[in-house]
């Protein structure tokens, strides 16, 4: 096994504890079938790979307590997961597998659905007021949160997705803006978290949001590419479905081929980001490596 998935393991197994904790103890608030819907779509699974960059380059920083991010890793998947159940609803890409499972609306209904997905946004920032650290940092981080998952960022590029089933995409850096949105806005927003909570210097936080931004694209790109390439059963959700809904995508604009490169393009200028961060950026770019060549 190698060793960025040995890594993305071990952080997968204490995001599921974390997770399961705080689900568990607002049990005794929420009514049933919603806190049903909210454990079924968070826990079903997922590679974690949000909470896996944050803390990474948390470390990466010179951070040193795992448990004190642990909020702020748990409220990103929350924040993700509420963004993958409003993208599976049969109003945006109707899509009936998800991690492996029927997705939250095929299981529950609709209603449920879009309610757990609310549900989660909410606790996403709750969580980040329960940091152990200063109220001055909390802010700044609910501010990047709301800014990189609104209308600027995952929203908006959601937005951008969906308007281009219907209108003809031929440029490039029309794919890249809604890339960068949609899915790069959180990944960047994780790079730059994990950066703030560890006090990162100016050299430091600027390789981590350098980090952040490519891998964001890099990210979307390699799905892209996967949507293509793989079948339903390895992703855990349908495949072909980007063709299938004349989503604008690097495949549908350069083809698999030329996606592939530009992918790696992204990958190399990811281990330059790296280089800022002499020794302590190994892992990150073992982590940009597995992000280019993961199979689901
Ligand atoms: C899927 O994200 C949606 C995209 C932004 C491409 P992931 O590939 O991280 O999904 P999980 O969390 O592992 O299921
Ligand atoms: C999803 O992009 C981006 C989100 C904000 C959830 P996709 O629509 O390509 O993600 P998958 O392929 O369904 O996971
Ligand atoms: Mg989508
Ligand atoms: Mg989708
Ligand atoms: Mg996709």
């Amino acid at each position: 096994m190698s060793a960025s998935i040995t890594l993305l393991n071990a952080h997968k197994s204490r995001v599921h504890e974390a997770l399961l904790a705080t689900l568990h103890d607002r049990q005794h608030v929420t009514p049933n079938t919603l806190w049903q819907a909210m454990h079924y779509a968070l826990l079903a699974g997922g590679k974690r790979i949000r909470p896996a960059l944050m803390i990474e380059c948390y470390l990466a920083c010179g951070g040193r307590d795992l448990a004190a991010i642990m909020p702020a890793a748990s409220s990103i998947e929350c924040m993700h997961t509420y963004s993958l159940i409003h993208d599976d609803l049969p109003a945006m890409d109707n899509d009936d597998l998800r991690r492996g499972q029927p997705t939250c609306h095929k299981k529950f209904d609709e209603a449920t659905a879009i309610l757990a997905a609310d549900a989660l946004q909410a606790l996403a920032f709750e969580l980040v007021t329960t940091l152990p650290t200063t109220d001055s940092t909390k802010l700044s981080l609910i501010q990047s949160l709301a800014i990189a998952s609104g209308a600027q960022g995952m929203v908006g590029g959601q937005m951008l997705d969906i308007e281009s089933e219907s209108h003809t995409i031929e440029s490039i850096l029309d794919v890249e803006r809604i890339h960068l949105h949609k899915t790069g806005a959180l990944l960047h927003y994780c790079c730059h978290a994990g950066a703030l909570l560890a006090r990162a210097d100016r050299v430091q936080t600027a390789a981590c949001s350098r980090y952040g931004k490519i891998i964001g694209l890099l990210f979307q790109v390699a799905d892209d590419i996967l949507d293509t390439t793989h079948g339903s059963a390895t992703l855990g959700k349908s495949s072909g479905k980007d063709a299938a809904q004349n989503k604008a995508t690097y495949v549908s604009i350069l083809g698999v081929k030329e996606a592939k490169i530009m992918a790696q393009e992204m990958y190399e200028q990811a281990l330059l980001a790296c280089d800022d961060l002499g020794d302590n950026g190994t892992v990150l770019k073992q982590l940009a490596h597995y992000i280019l060549t993961r199979n689901h």
